[in-house]
């Protein structure tokens, strides 16, 4: 096959087949998540599937475990769970793209595909420009070698309702039409403008779609708007002033005359730490699958000496229940990595309660509490435990305050902190914990995905016990499976 690429993208490549063996079993790397090959990873980018395939490409800069400037990494998968690195999709080569200064190159967006063609829409961003940031295109017929569009910026300005602040294009199409978001700031709040275009190469401005109620940040990464069922909904990465901060899920009306988006209600997507910049995609079996960055800026990162940062979450599909409550859960697939089932039912704990240890730290966990036949104000569990319990990470459930907790101030190395999500307590009595664990992450979905909790753990690898809680009076377990999760990259 030959590579079309620039000069700096076939750079890269060497660079990172050379490296990649040194950083592949280093101790941080996890089993069944998205990784750089090396270097560094934030946003994920033109998460799509294109020809039966998903494609994901993310914000990447090889050369160091730091941020610098942007590539696209480039990775692809026939279930989501399997992936496959491929050669850097896109480094900064142009005028709109680079700089003298390490802040430029090719910033987050998002793929579409249009005559069989795989289109990437992507920040051109130099900070020593003006304007710095414009959007541009860069086009596959393969999936793997892009070329960047002639007509580059295909959006050389931001518009009056923006600012220099111009970033993160997201494309769709609806009713046969292709419309764009783009993140941006004016007058301390958070925008998201609105194009449409009817070949995607040419983008005329509808105006604001949707901006801050004053409470959703003064600045709007990563903006994804979407039909969900049967109301639109928009995700976005709001900023306070230099703060990133958890990412929102805003559910609405959408008018595409008016271009206006209405906002009905908003909800944070993840109570955690490590949750950034998701993205979704709908794929041929119709499901809306979002995937984020399971990190998050200004982190503690111990696999930095190691030579790589970052990783994606587990890739989550978006629905309601039947109780039309939005939900987020992990995607089918991933039963297929699961092996070693242990069961356990009807156990009432009274204290503290061992649980089978961890074979292998990647894992999942399935609990069923009964809420009503138990006293306990405070229950749940302590995982990724040393032997002597100096290290753990613990799962609370306080039912005075109706909050599920992750403690996480002796969890090791890494951010610390206590995070907190409400929970409905179910007119059923039950409550559901559901935790994959892996070498470096925790992922909890509360209630069938009614909450989810994500952050970034770094304990000793030998910190692989388990246990069951119940603080002033009992909690009862109605069954609890655990599963070892092979890994995908060995
Ligand atoms: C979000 C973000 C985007 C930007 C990218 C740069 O994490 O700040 O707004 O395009 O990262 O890497």
């Amino acid at each position: 096959m030959t590579y079309n690429h620039s000069e700096q993208a076939i750079k890269a490549n060497i660079y990172i087949n050379q490296q990649q063996e040194k950083v592949k079993n280093s101790k941080y790397r996890l089993n069944y998540h998205m990784m750089p090959p090396v270097g560094w990873m934030n946003d994920p980018n033109g998460f799509v599937q294109y020809n039966g395939e998903y494609h994901l490409f993310y914000q990447h800069y090889p050369y160091a475990p730091k941020w610098g400037p942007m590539h696209w990494g480039h990775a692809k998968s026939r279930d989501l769970v399997n992936w496959e690195h491929l050669p850097v999709a896109l480094a900064p080569s142009e005028y709109y793209d680079i700089g003298t200064m390490d802040d430029h190159g090719c910033f987050s967006g998002s793929a579409i595909e249009k005559d069989n063609e795989l289109y990437l829409f992507y920040t051109g961003h130099s900070i020593e420009r003006d304007p710095m940031q414009v959007q541009c295109i860069a086009k596959s017929e393969d999936g793997i070698n892009f070329t960047k569009e002639n007509q580059n910026p295909v959006i050389d300005h931001f518009p009056k309702d923006g600012s220099k602040d111009f970033r993160d294009p997201k494309v769709w199409q609806y009713d046969n039409q292709y419309y764009m978001v783009v993140g941006s700031k004016k007058d301390g709040k958070g925008k998201a403008l609105f194009y449409q275009s009817s070949n995607l190469i040419n983008w005329t401005y509808r105006g604001v779609v949707a901006e801050s109620n004053g409470k959703q940040g003064d600045m709007w990464e990563c903006p994804d708007l979407f039909p969900l069922e049967k109301e639109h909904v928009l995700i976005l990465s709001p900023m306070y002033g230099e703060k990133n901060e958890k990412p929102i899920i805003i559910f609405g009306e959408m008018d595409y005359n008016t271009a206006k988006f209405s906002q009905e209600r908003s909800i944070l997507l993840d109570y955690g730490h490590d949750f950034y910049a998701p993205q979704t995609l709908i794929d041929e079996k119709g499901r809306r699958i979002m995937i984020g960055w399971m990190d998050m800026w200004f982190s503690k990162r111990p696999s930095e000496g190691d030579g790589w940062v970052g990783a994606m979450t587990i890739p989550r599909e978006l629905t309601y229940n039947h109780n039309g409550i939005f939900i987020q859960q992990p995607i089918e697939e991933l039963k297929a990595l699961r092996h070693n089932h242990h069961h356990i039912e009807n156990i009432v704990i009274n204290g503290v309660h061992s649980f089978p240890k961890l074979d292998g730290i990647a894992t999942e966990l399935c609990i069923d509490f009964d809420i009503v036949n138990s006293d306990s104000p405070v229950f749940g569990l302590h995982l990724r435990c040393s032997t002597d319990r100096s290290e753990k990470t613990i799962i609370k459930v306080d039912t005075n305050n109706e909050e599920i907790i992750v403690d996480l101030t002796s969890a090791g190395k890494g951010e610390s902190g206590i995070y907190k999500a409400p929970y409905s307590p179910k007119t059923n009595g039950k409550l559901n914990l559901r935790v994959f664990l892996d070498t470096t992450s925790i992922e909890l979905f509360v209630n069938h995905g009614e909450q989810v909790i994500t952050n970034r753990i770094y304990p000793h690898t030998s910190s692989i016990e388990v246990d069951l809680f119940a603080e002033k009076g009992k909690a009862k377990v109605l069954k609890a499976d655990k599963w070892s999760l092979r890994s995908v990259w060995k």
